[in-house]
């Protein structure tokens, strides 16, 4: 073949968590819970009643009107796609591209930087402190420096697990020239949200899915709450029809189980706050998380030397060295307590001083 792919993308690797067969998986952020029961019969109820040889409701009118109505804005200012990943490409394709940068704060969600690139978007990177947490007056810097199109948050922030205050988030928005843009993905564990600033007129962005919270990672369904326009703008570079008919259904009948959703994150943030509690008993460091993970660095053996050995004890954490600034760290999802007891069990044996790491006692 004569014709190569193009010089920026040849240089680009591809975002993944290795897949590896193990009893306990920890590494992706998924709910450890299934949705309800009722939520699954009501769902292939709807599957069996679904029209197969008509496109779906282009608008995904009934969804973006029930998402509305959840966050209390107007169904004009709901974007739906699959997955969120998927929002944040149409957020790169409308406002990024060619001769635009985007910045986003490192350490964070790599799929920012990585869809920036493939659509073109010059990347600039700025940083954070030492406990993760944004600088204003760093960020300002930043800002003037690259003046973005985009400007990507992430609260709570993949992989540190670090929630933004609204001031934060006020601040960057007065000082950002483009759109700013906060990926929520993991907001229903946090305690607060940027979504009641979103405006018309106004350049802010919030993105969420229905893949941790809201337990449906199989299915692929994210939106954003933005101001009306941007939701016009993204209808412009979406495929028609890209949401199909099964997917409308599932987060719209999704939406009738909050108060299970409610109950599930409540669940799950006891249960991290526990996972916490127990590894700062270990000799590891950890960082207070708004999320349903946990970061952490072993103090005296190397993250990557760990997460093997995990893995031969059959758990399976993400290993994060490859993120900017966080060289040994390793990033635990919360699970059921069953699972977050084996792989504290599992680390507890690793860093122990009869680990296997320890080498052999003199
Ligand atoms: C911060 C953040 N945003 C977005 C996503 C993508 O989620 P999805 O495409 O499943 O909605 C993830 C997934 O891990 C994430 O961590």
């Amino acid at each position: 073949m004569t014709v190569r792919v193009r010089d920026d993308l040849a240089a680009l690797e591809g975002y993944h968590s290795p897949q590896v067969d193990v009893a306990v998986r920890l590494n992706t952020n998924e709910s450890p819970y299934p949705p309800p029961e009722a939520w699954r019969q009501a769902f292939l109820d709807e599957v069996k009643a679904i029209t197969f040889n008509r496109y779906p409701d282009r608008q995904a009118s009934v969804l973006r009107r029930a998402l509305g109505d959840l966050h209390g804005v107007a169904p004009e200012q709901v974007f739906a796609a699959n997955g969120s990943n998927e929002v944040l490409q149409a957020l790169c394709l409308a406002y990024g591209g060619h001769a635009r940068s985007v910045v986003v704060f490192e350490p964070t969600y790599p799929l920012h930087s990585h869809i920036a690139r493939i659509t073109g978007s010059e990347v600039v990177a700025g940083g954070r402190r030492d406990d993760f947490s944004l600088d204003p007056d760093d960020v300002r810097r930043v800002l003037v420096r690259a003046d973005p199109a985009i400007t990507f948050l992430c609260s709570p922030n993949n992989p540190t697990g670090t929630v933004d205050p609204s001031a934060t988030t006020a601040a960057v928005v007065a000082a950002a020239p483009g759109l700013v843009v906060v990926d929520e993905a993991y907001g229903q564990f946090a305690p607060r949200s940027a979504i009641s600033q979103v405006s018309d007129g106004g350049g802010l962005v919030v993105v969420r899915t229905f893949s941790k919270a809201w337990a449906m990672a199989g299915l692929r369904l994210g939106y954003c709450v933005a101001p009306a326009e941007v939701v016009t703008a993204l209808e412009s570079v979406t495929l028609p029809y890209h949401l199909d008919t099964a997917t409308q259904a599932a987060g719209r009948l999704a939406l009738r189980f909050r108060s299970e959703m409610e109950a599930r994150v409540a669940l799950l943030v006891a249960e991290r706050d526990r996972l916490t509690r127990a590894l700062s008993a270990l000799p590891v460091d950890t960082w207070p998380s708004g999320a349903n993970f946990v970061l952490f660095r072993p103090r005296a053996r190397a993250g990557a030397e760990v997460w093997k050995a995990l893995v031969e004890r059959s758990v399976l954490v993400r290993d994060c060295a490859a993120w900017p600034g966080l060289d040994g760290c390793l990033r635990v999802t919360v699970g059921t307590p069953h699972e977050d007891d084996a792989f504290l069990a599992a680390l507890t044996e690793v860093l122990g001083p009869s680990g296997p790491l320890r080498g052999v006692a003199a």
